[in-house]
């Protein structure tokens, strides 16, 4: 178990592709653990294997938002595929932990069915409405390498760059002043 490190943007790692998974073996378990902790440790909702520079095909999902209890472990689609989504939309901030402290306004469909493998390697179907179908579709939209910046036009764009380096150097910083 590890807590790994995630992948900011503009980092190039996440726009690769991601290459689907053939069996469920100690690898992707011991990769869906480092997800599990990974996400934790910075308090998301759900996390992409790309976010953690790996590049296979799989997300994790907080069990709660999933319908589970809060006291299971995260939801693992492995190999995952949107089967449908409504047209109904729903248009709503959304973040990133690629991208820290941004938030972008998404417009989205108000539900969304996933088919994929579980980590127990058992294909499932799940549907979700509201954040739960949002979040679906953007940690499979990682999958695909698009990312929250593919959603605003260049200036933004931009901004949200700046914004970033800001971060990372301020963050530089307090860490040569602990030295
Ligand atoms: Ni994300």
């Amino acid at each position: 178990m590890a807590v790994r490190p995630v992948v900011v943007w503009p980092d190039d790692r996440l726009r690769q592709a991601s290459v689907p998974v053939t069996q469920v073996d100690d690898r992707v378990r011991t990769l869906y653990r480092d997800l599990c902790d990974s996400m934790y440790a910075e308090n998301g909702l759900g996390i992409a294997a790309l976010q953690l520079g790996d590049p296979t095909r799989m997300f994790i999902v907080d069990p709660k938002l999933a319908g589970k209890s809060e006291h299971d472990l995260p939801v693992a689609f492995i190999n995952p595929e949107v089967v449908w989504t409504s047209d109904e939309m729903q248009k709503s901030d959304e973040g990133c932990l690629s991208f820290p402290d941004i938030y972008i306004q998404v417009e989205r469909p108000m539900k969304a069915r996933v088919r994929a493998m579980g980590i127990d390697g058992e294909t499932f179907e799940l549907e979700g409405e509201g954040l739960l179908a949002r979040c679906l579709l953007h940690e499979n939209d990682h999958l695909t390498g698009k990312l929250l910046v593919d959603f605003v036009g260049p200036l933004k764009r931009q901004m949200i760059k700046k914004k970033l380096a800001r971060r990372e150097r301020e963050r530089d910083d307090e860490a040569d002043d602990l030295r």
